[in-house]
């Protein structure tokens, strides 16, 4: 089976394991990898490594980048790194905070100053008070890259009650957009509000998501409807 998929011009994903958030919801985990000009590989969000996806990657090009683009989302940092040690560590503002023993080389601030910068844009989300997600656009294949603002649940595969769930958080299948519970922990509506109008200020029409249905073409559309809740208020 390979593990990767081609999602356009350098950019692929790889799907992981599932894992239960809070104990018990189930999720479907995915990362993105990018071959970089400089021939780097670039990994977002990383899954846990197995040997079949360190083969895939390998054939890509010489491991560069983790990235870890949100608190959360720290599961297969620390396996890469130790498969990678020259690897760079790069990690949304508050990540150190919440994992100390996780070496991190830079924060991803707005004015970081990313080697991949001219391929990869970044912008951290500001004025929420759990999520400090940063989100990226690949510019050769027109990619947005969400991690956990943008969750659309399969639907196959799921047991009534998680369906039920999740619809009722408005994450499941292809319409679904940002969770009720990180709707509801904005801290600074007007800061939140400017930065995803950066990220709709973005030249793309594709979205990978690390929780369900990516989109080819008419990601824009898709994007702007799913951000409508702090957009247009
Ligand atoms: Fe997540």
């Amino acid at each position: 089976m390979n593990d990767l998929q081609s999602f356009g011009p350098n950019i692929w994903t790889v799907n992981g394991d599932d894992v239960r958030m809070f104990g018990v919801l189930p999720f479907t985990t995915r990362m993105a990898v990018v071959r970089l000009e400089t021939g780097g590989v670039w990994l977002h969000s990383p899954v846990r490594p197995t040997p079949g996806r360190q083969r895939a990657v390998d054939r890509l090009g010489p491991v560069e980048h983790l990235v870890a683009p949100n608190k959360i989302h720290s599961l297969g940092i620390e396996p890469w790194q130790a498969l990678y040690p020259s690897a760079k560590v790069w990690a949304s503002p508050e990540f150190n905070t919440r994992h100390p023993d996780i070496a991190v080389d830079a924060a991803l601030t707005n004015d970081a100053q990313a080697p991949w910068r001219g391929e990869i844009d970044h912008c951290t989300i500001d004025g929420h008070g759990l999520l400090d997600e940063v989100e990226f656009l690949h510019k050769p294949s027109k990619t947005l890259i969400v991690t956990d603002l943008i969750q659309k649940h399969e639907v196959a595969g799921e047991t009534w009650i998680w369906r039920t769930v999740k619809r009722m958080a408005g994450v499941l299948g292809e319409d679904g957009g940002t969770a009720l519970d990180i709707k509801l922990s904005v801290r600074d509506k007007a800061a939140m509000r400017q930065s995803v109008e950066t990220i709709l200020s973005w030249d793309f029409d594709n979205l990978i998501i690390s929780h369900g249905h990516c989109v080819r073409g008419g990601a824009k559309e898709a994007v702007s409807r799913a951000f409508e809740w702090i957009s247009r208020t």
